[in-house]
Formats: structure tokens, C-alpha cells, sequence
């Protein structure tokens, strides 16, 4: 079964085709960073623009980089929420028009399940399994029994880890997306610099984020810009290493209650290289396994889509002219 996924939830458009649910023939990936940077964030109406003018040339060169005519096709799987409502509604009503046309069928997908399942591009992993996902727009946590069976365990009660790095970035003048200017630098940085708090919830899966954001904005705006300029690096890898540990505790507390013993990242946050490193070395310590995807699979992409849209293709399912896009979607 050869199926084509298109994302397009947020700032990014999307596409790939997927064979028999694992073999990658094309994931393609047109960034509006460029766009959204002098603004500092992403401006929801440009971006449904840019991805108007992005998902037809994207859709083709994935066909043609993947061998595939567009007649040959088994299935179309998109992004159906959650995310931003016009930038959903472009990917959609494009999937929704081709199936209509040409009578292959197509299935909406949740973002948040896609993530979840990304891991499944590159390897199986036994169910039950915990699932972390950390994005610009989420932080989230799962236990996941099987394909389609997830249990919400908690999330962010305020920004998401994503969302964190890419303020803070904007407060330290290093441009947007954050994320992954911060992993950078954060890399020449002392992580015991600076001692930003870590938040303590009443509930045990959740995550905090915004005490820790306020926490780096007295911290610059105490300090002369002059005197912090010097100390950036230290700055960003404390800044990262509380993140971390606050994505961190959670999940291992879930290890503890359910005794599973297996992890699964998924969201651009799991593209962090703290994250990654320090995880698996707690996660170790905790006699538990991790599994992350690679660095493509992390953030947005359409293979993740095109995987679920695969699944549940193959069991039968099809979406009609009555879906919509919904930007609060929860999985
Ligand atoms: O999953 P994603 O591509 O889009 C959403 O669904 O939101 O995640 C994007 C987020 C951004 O906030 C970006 O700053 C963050 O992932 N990110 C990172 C890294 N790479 C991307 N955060 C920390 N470290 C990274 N290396
Ligand atoms: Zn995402």
C-alpha cells in the first residue's frame, strides 16, 4: 500500500509517501522559518498563505522523488488537528479535493498521534509503552497499550517546552525557532551557571513551563544587557538543563507508578541534545529503555501522518466531505 501524507498543522508544509507502512520513499519538508523569524513567532495568517503556495510543489516533488504516479496511490492521509485553523484547513480541503477527484480514499490524522507513533518509521517497539511528546505547541504524556489505544496521563498547564525555548530565544535576541539555536550554544554553556527553578506540581504528570520563562526574563532584565551578553552560553544551558529535568520527572515518575518500562519520544523538543543524552542516562538508571526518532522524524514531517493514515487505511477506515479541521483536537 502506497500512501501520501501531508502536513500541514502549523509552519511547516509537509509531504511524503509511505510504502506498506514503513519504507520512507519521500519525506519533504518546506520551512517558513524565514518567514515567521522577523516577527519572532509564528503569524497564523502568513502561514496558511505560505502553505497555499508550497503544498501543491511539495506534493509533486514527493511523488516524483518517490517514483510514484499519482494514479498510483492507495490512500491520502492528512493532518486533520489539532494546530492552527487555517493552516489545517489548506492541507485538508487539498486532501480532501484530490480524494474526491481521483476516488482514492483519505483519512484525517491527529498530529498528536502521529507524533506518538513517528517511532515506527525506523523500528518496532513493544506495546505498552510511555510516550513524551514535546513540541512548539504540546507537552504531553501517554501510555500508549496499542495502536489507537492512548491514555492521557497529563501535559502542560501552561506553555509547552517548545514554546519555552522559542521565548526565550527571542528574549536572548537568537532568532526563531529557538530550539535549536539554544541546543547549540547551550553546548559551550556551564548548566549549573544560573539556578532557574524547577516547577513542583501537585499532579504528578504534569509540566510548567511558564515560571521558568518569567525566571529568565528578571534574570535578563536584572542583569545589564552588557553584563549577560558575555554569559549567553551559560545562560541558554542552564535555561535548557531546567527544561530537561522538568520533561524528565514526570516521565519517570510514570515509569515508576506503572512499572512500564519502556519510553518513546516524539515532537521537535526530542530533537534536543541534553534531552536525549541526560534521558538516556536516567532512564537507564531507572532500568527502563528509550527510543527517540531521528532528528527528521522529531519535527514536523508527513511520513509520521502518512504512517497512522497507513494503519488505519489498512483497517478500513475512510474519512468523508464532512470532516473538519480542529485546531483543539486531543488525542
Ligand atoms: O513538532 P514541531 O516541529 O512542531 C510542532 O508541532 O510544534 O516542534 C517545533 C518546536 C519548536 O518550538 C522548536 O524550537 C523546537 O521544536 N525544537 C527544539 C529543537 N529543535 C526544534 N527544541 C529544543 N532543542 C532542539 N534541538
Ligand atoms: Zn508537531
Amino acid at each position: 500500500m502506497i500512501v501520501l501524507g501531508v502536513e500541514t498543522s502549523c509552519d511547516d508544509t509537509a509531504a511524503a509517501v509511505l510504502e506498506n507502512g514503513r519504507v520512507v520513499r519521500a519525506n519533504l519538508v518546506s520551512s517558513q522559518d524565514a518567514v515567521h523569524a522577523p516577527y519572532g513567532g509564528i503569524v497564523p495568517e502568513m502561514a496558511s498563505r505560505q502553505h497555499i503556495h508550497a503544498i501543491q510543489p511539495m506534493v509533486d516533488k514527493a511523488l516524483t522523488e518517490a517514483g510514484v504516479a499519482a494514479a498510483d496511490l492507495d490512500g491520502l492521509a492528512v493532518t486533520c488537528g489539532p494546530g492552527l485553523t487555517g493552516s489545517l484547513l489548506v492541507g485538508l480541503s487539498f486532501v480532501k479535493a484530490w480524494s474526491f477527484r481521483s476516488g482514492i480514499p483519505y483519512v484525517g490524522v491527529n498530529h498528536l498521534e502521529a507524533h506518538v507513533m513517528s517511532i515506527f518509521l525506523e523500528r518496532e517497539v513493544s506495546f505498552p509503552y510511555l510516550a513524551l511528546v514535546a513540541s512548539g505547541g504540546h507537552t504531553l504524556l501517554y501510555l500508549v497499550r496499542s495502536f489507537g489505544d492512548y491514555e492521557h496521563l497529563g501535559g502542560t498547564l501552561d506553555d509547552a517546552a517548545g514554546e519555552a525555548y522559542d521565548k526565550v530565544a527571542k528574549m536572548m535576541g537568537l532568532g526563531f525557532p529557538g530550539g535549536r539555536v539554544i541546543d547549540d550554544l547551550a553546548k559551550q554553556g556551564d548548566p549549573r551557571a544560573v539556578a532557574f527553578p524547577r516547577a513542583r506540581l501537585r499532579t504528578p504528570y504534569d509540566f510548567s513551563f511558564s515560571g521558568l520563562k518569567t525566571s529568565v526574563w528578571h534574570y535578563l532584565t536584572r542583569k545589564r544587557k552588557d553584563d549577560w551578553r558575555d554569559d549567553m552560553a551559560d545562560i541558554a544551558a542552564s535555561f535548557q538543563e531546567a527544561v530537561v529535568d522538568m520533561l524528565i520527572a514526570p516521565t519517570l515518575r510514570a515509569v515508576e507508578d506503572t512499572g512500564i518500562r519502556r519510553i518513546v519520544l516524539g515532537g521537535g523538543v526530542s530533537a534536543n541534545s541534553r534531552l536525549r543524552g541526560k534521558m538516556t542516562e536516567k532512564v537507564q538508571e531507572a532500568g527502563a529503555e528509550l527510543h527517540y526518532p531521528s532528528l527528521r522524524f522529531c519535527t514536523d514531517n508527513g511520513a509520521m501522518v502518512a504512517l497512522v493514515g497507513s494503519h488505519r487505511l489498512g483497517e478500513g477506515d475512510r474519512d468523508g466531505p464532512r470532516l473538519n479541521a480542529d485546531p483543539a483536537l486531543t488525542l
